[in-house]
């Protein structure tokens, strides 16, 4: 089955592919089919954004689509930057920057302690079918907030997210996906369209 991946983040495209296609589904970038449309995210929680994606997406082509929507939610913030975490350094009409959010998120973080630096990734994932069905998955991943950034690979704030001694960015694409927000999230959602289709 072709799924339309509602995402122009190139990170997050990667990752639904090489996750998605071992399990049959060919997964298309949004981009090769809708070029230039931007789907606002101005939900309350990660999953209003993520069923907003994948309902637009799916009601402009009349094809299956999944979306995430993902942040990190960093305890010393109150859960900040949570569903902002993509326009963090910006506000609220910033553009997406990788580098000036880590940059602010150190800033932020710089007097606190080690035992306090505690922070969590969270995916939501919503697949609309192509008839119109949704199938819903969460997942998280716990961590830290780092010092400095350490690591090549990744996207976004992996290089500042620890998962016991190491970055996101210092885990090989298999070291990640096994235990990271939109891995776990992923297979729930798999484990749900499987049990739909032995239905
Ligand atoms: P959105 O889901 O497109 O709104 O993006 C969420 C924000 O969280 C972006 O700044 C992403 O770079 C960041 N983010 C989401 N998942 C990850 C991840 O796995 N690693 C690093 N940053 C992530």
């Amino acid at each position: 089955m072709d799924l339309i991946a509602a995402t122009r983040n190139g990170g997050k495209l990667r990752e639904f592919a090489r996750m998605l296609e071992p399990l049959g589904f060919r997964v298309v970038g949004q981009e090769e089919v809708l070029p230039g449309v931007e789907v606002e995210e101005d939900g309350r929680t990660f999953m209003e954004n993520a069923r907003k994606k994948a309902l637009t997406i799916h009601r402009l082509t009349g094809r299956a689509a999944v979306a995430d929507d993902s942040g990190l939610c960093v305890d010393a913030l109150g859960g900040a930057p949570g569903v902002y975490s993509a326009r963090y350094a910006d506000g609220p009409q910033g553009t997406h920057n990788d580098a000036a959010n880590n940059q602010k998120l150190l800033r932020a973080l710089r007097e606190v302690p080690p035992p306090r630096r505690g922070a969590k990734f969270v995916a939501a994932i919503c697949c609309v079918l192509e008839n119109g069905e949704m199938v819903e998955a969460q997942g998280e991943c716990p961590g830290a907030i780092a010092y400095e950034e350490a690591g090549d690979d990744g996207f976004g704030y992996d290089p500042l997210f620890l998962v016991g001694d190491r970055s996101f960015a210092q885990l090989s694409a298999d070291e990640k996906d096994a235990i990271s927000h939109r891995g776990r999230a992923l297979r729930a959602l798999c484990r749900q369209l499987e049990q739909k289709e032995k239905r």
